[in-house]
């Protein structure tokens, strides 16, 4: 008995994976604090070529560079990786969305300023406050939860059981 209900739970865990952890320092946090006094708010001094031709080992390769010199902070490669997702963002014009906290009842995290979030749990919109680039919602009920943010013409959708940030790199990329 105990060996069918353990192989059945294992079952169960890999079917449902959890979710990624929320980000401790969330990448516009870091942007703000160490990036934005030479690259303006939300990357606005970055010429149009920002990333032209890169792909996203190179922007990571780029950011990393640009952390350990001018930026002066040190980040782990998760944080890398969510920075050069916000980076991506900035070049796609798109919102950004992260995640950096979670508790049963409550979801927050990052945005690019100026966008609109909403927060649906199956399908069912829940409370959202925006203040800058940070937003937070209480979920209320049980199912999937998605988020989506709309930032003029543009939208990203975020489902925060499979990822704690939006415009991921792909990690086995090939430069050629
Ligand atoms: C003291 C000013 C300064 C700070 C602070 C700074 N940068 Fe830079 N950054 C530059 C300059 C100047 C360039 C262009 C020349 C170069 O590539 O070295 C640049 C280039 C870049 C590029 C390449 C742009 C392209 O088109 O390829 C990226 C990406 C970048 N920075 C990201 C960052 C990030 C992320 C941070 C914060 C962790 C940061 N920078 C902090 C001055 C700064």
């Amino acid at each position: 008995m105990w060996a069918r209900s353990s192989a059945l739970c294992l079952l169960a865990l890999a079917a449902q994976p959890p979710a990624p952890k929320p980000l401790l320092r969330g990448p516009i946090a870091v942007y703000e604090q160490a990036c934005a006094r030479c690259h303006g708010p939300n990357g606005s001094f970055y010429g149009s070529d920002l990333g032209l031709g890169k792909t996203d080992a190179q922007l990571y390769k780029a950011v990393q560079a640009m952390a350990d010199n001018q930026g002066q902070i040190e980040l782990t490669s998760t944080e890398l990786e969510a920075q050069t997702a916000y980076h991506r963002a900035i070049i796609k014009r798109e919102p950004f969305l992260a995640i950096t906290g979670r508790t049963k009842s409550t979801l927050c995290g990052e945005v690019t300023k100026g966008s609109t979030v909403a927060v649906t749990v199956a399908g069912k919109p829940q409370k959202v406050r925006v203040e800058g680039f940070v937003w937070s919602a209480t979920l209320e009920g049980e199912g999937t939860v998605r988020v989506t943010a709309k930032r003029k013409n543009a939208q990203t959708q975020l489902d925060p059981a499979k990822a704690a940030h939006s415009h991921p790199p792909p990690r086995l990329e090939r430069t050629n």
